[in-house]
């Protein structure tokens, strides 16, 4: 498939990123793709690609912080992925918790905030315990977000949003009439930026339930790299294409 960057691959851009390019986006979002082809390339179970995959995402998190991105949203673990054997659900489930266990303490140093979207109340006990105390020792933090996407679908988040905005008991009888504003108040990402760039992992050409309402004018990274082999470096490179882009939210620029 091809890599809808502007540069070739061999020649991606070191970090530092050169800030006088172009503004950096606030909010990216990515599609964390590719753990079980990465497994099948090197010989190994797939849930061996899922254990490297968590490993790329740490760097990221850094690199956002240091460059001043306010909100990195990560596609976890979709909707659709229950579907797949409960051996593999369960290690990704397992290794969410680790990764929360480990990494919390440095993140926190590091200023970032953990948030999740999704329907957090139907993923297992021991998962949603680990996220709720990410997110308290987190509370205070104010440099960045990390936003874990965890049994999130854009469809499930829509609907979920419009029934809480109904169930509301605040929200008086007479204005029951729902306008884009409303709604985003009632969605996941309330308080949130809109993304500003989406990268996708692995090559597929599709957003796979994700963030539907929020990346109505994301500018869209694509690269065939496999996410367990998504560095800084490759990044840096997404950021260097996002800065090159001509944004014109359908007006004319
Ligand atoms: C992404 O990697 C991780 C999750 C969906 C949880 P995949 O597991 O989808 O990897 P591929 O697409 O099969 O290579
Ligand atoms: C999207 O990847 C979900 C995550 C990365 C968590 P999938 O691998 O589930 O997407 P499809 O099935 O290829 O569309
Ligand atoms: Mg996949």
């Amino acid at each position: 498939m091809d890599t809808y960057s502007e540069e070739p691959a061999t020649q991606h851009r070191a970090t530092p990123i050169d800030t006088s390019a172009g503004a950096l986006p606030r909010h990216v979002a990515i599609i964390m793709d590719g753990n079980g082809r990465w497994a099948i390339q090197h010989g190994m179970p797939r849930v061996l690609g899922h254990r490297q995959g968590v490993k790329a995402l740490k760097p990221l998190v850094k690199e956002c912080a240091r460059l001043g991105i306010e909100v990195l949203t990560v596609y976890a673990f979709s909707t659709e992925n229950w579907s797949r054997p409960a051996a593999e659900v369960n290690t990704l489930m397992s290794l969410l918790e680790e990764f929360l266990h480990q990494e919390t303490p440095e993140l926190k140093t590091e200023g970032v905030r953990i948030r999740t979207i999704g329907n957090i109340s139907d993923l297992p006990e021991p998962a949603q315990n680990a996220l709720a105390w990410a997110r308290q020792e987190t509370v205070n933090e104010t440099r960045m977000v990390l936003n874990l996407a965890l049994n999130y679908g854009g469809r499930d988040e829509l609907v979920r949003a419009v029934n809480r905005w109904i169930n509301d008991p605040s929200v008086p009888q007479t204005e029951r009439k729902l306008d884009p504003g409303t709604l985003e108040r009632y969605l996941d990402t309330a308080g949130l930026p809109d993304p500003d760039l989406l990268i996708r992992s692995s090559g597929e050409l599709r957003l796979s339930n994700f963030l539907l309402w929020q990346l109505a004018y994301a500018e869209i990274y694509i690269t065939d790299t496999l996410w367990p082999d998504f560095t800084a470096k490759e990044f840096s490179q997404a950021l260097y294409t996002y800065q090159q882009r001509a944004r014109r939210f359908g007006g004319l620029g």
